[in-house]
């Protein structure tokens, strides 16, 4: 069994080059070794955008063209839509329960974003949620991997304290209690009391000390092996593992940036698409900005100071680059030359993407088709999921 992997994108609509090089080209490569889980989050995309009925739909089918033709291969990874899953709705509700509010409030990018999105009104119960659901989408399928950039790595880690939480809470059987109360009469009243305030200490702390203290206890009195383990979980306050605490996968990636050199977005007017039309992605190109010392085509340039040159770093090998900086700082070379490559850099890595799509935006269906075997697919996962919480929670009636 590979371990499983699981991420998730909010539906903004046909992506662009910035997506495909910070996250979907990394989804693509990970399809080797790991079991992949890939979803539309189209209720997270609600939180912020629930007023844009109008899009929804065609946004989730465009993104997920652009998936698969990236290369996500529905025969390797399950891919799915977040809505058409109601089990996520029902372990956030549950979730929801015994989080505490201060965990939600506390999360960095709850107040960043609400800074950011001034025009929208984010004041709702849905968007300090944000990360609670999402978390929800991770347990669900007990992933191993998320693979998010860092601005989501405040999210994973939300989702482990909430998966430590919940195991804490419900991984115990029903006379877990009990059976302690039983095993701690067996010892005598004062190791009995003793053990308690190393137990108290040791959660409160975490001191290793008094974890040794409270286990010394234990191993000296004359207990089956049974109550002594019994004890030591109730020492280091571990029960069953119901859920699974995932593990944030930043891995490499590049940074591609708009054309104007800050960060790329639709919103912005400064992306590519990844399958936008040749002439037009030829036509953004020669007209990006460049190093705004190069006034006259004699005037020497410096590429760190160009959002071409950052293009050149993703898209041309050294010999190239050699000759850019060459040129550049020399006044040997004009800009339009020195773009040249960037176009047919961009153009040659999005022919594939465009012959892909081709035959999905010819035929829906077939796009419809991958989606609803990824969805049951992952369905059977986060049904089996469900009933282990609900027992645990004592809501298996
Ligand atoms: N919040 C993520 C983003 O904006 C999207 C997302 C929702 C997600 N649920 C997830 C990512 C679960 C990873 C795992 O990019
Ligand atoms: Fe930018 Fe290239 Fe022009 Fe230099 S020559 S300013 S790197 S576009």
């Amino acid at each position: 069994m590979r371990p499983r992997v699981l991420s998730g994108m909010r539906p903004t609509g046909a992506l662009h080059l910035g997506h495909y090089h910070g996250a979907l080209k990394n989804w693509v490569k990970l399809q080797q070794d790991y079991d992949c889980f890939y979803f539309v989050a189209d209720w997270h995309a609600l939180t912020t955008h629930y007023e844009e009925r109008d899009v929804m739909e065609r946004y989730v089918y465009d993104m997920v063209i652009d998936w698969i033709a990236a290369g996500l291969d529905p025969e390797k990874s399950t891919i799915f839509i977040q809505s058409r899953l109601p089990e996520h709705a029902e372990l956030f509700t549950l979730l929801a329960m015994g989080t505490p509010l201060g965990w939600l409030e506390r999360v960095p990018t709850y107040k960043d974003q609400i800074e950011k999105l001034k025009d929208r009104d984010l004041a709702t119960y849905g968007f300090l949620g944000y990360p609670l659901l999402q978390a929800a989408d991770i347990l669900i399928y007990k992933a191993s991997y998320v693979p998010v950039g860092e601005d989501q790595a405040s999210h994973v880690e939300l989702t482990r304290e909430v998966a430590r939480r919940f195991n804490h809470l419900y991984g115990r059987s029903a006379d877990f209690e009990a059976r302690v109360a039983a095993a701690l009469a067996l010892l005598s009243k004062d190791d009995a009391r003793y053990f308690e305030k190393q137990r108290k200490a040791f959660g409160e702390t975490g001191s290793p000390e008094a974890q040794a203290k409270g286990e010394a206890v234990v191993r000296r009195a004359a207990l089956s092996e049974q109550d002594a383990e019994l004890l030591l979980g109730h020492l280091k306050g571990s029960g069953r593992s119901i859920l699974t605490e995932p593990q944030a996968l930043h891995t490499e990636v590049t940074k591609l940036p708009g054309l104007d050199g800050s960060k790329m977005s639709k919103s912005y007017g400064n992306a590519i698409g990844m399958r936008e039309d040749p002439a037009q992605v030829r036509q953004k190109i020669e007209r990006m900005p460049t190093d705004p010392a190069r006034v006259r085509r004699t005037d020497p340039g410096n590429p760190e100071k160009c959002p071409v040159w950052q293009f050149h770093k993703v898209y041309s090998d050294e010999s190239t680059r050699d000759w850019v900086v060459r040129g550049c700082t020399s006044a040997g070379i004009g800009c339009l030359d020195c773009k040249q490559p960037v176009i047919d850099g961009v153009l040659k890595e999005q022919q594939p993407w465009r012959d892909r799509a081709e035959a999905y935006l010819a035929n829906p269906k077939q796009v419809h088709w991958i989606v609803e075997m990824g969805t049951e697919r992952a369905r059977t996962v986060a049904r089996q999921t469900m009933k282990d919480v609900r027992e645990a929670m004592g809501l298996n009636y």
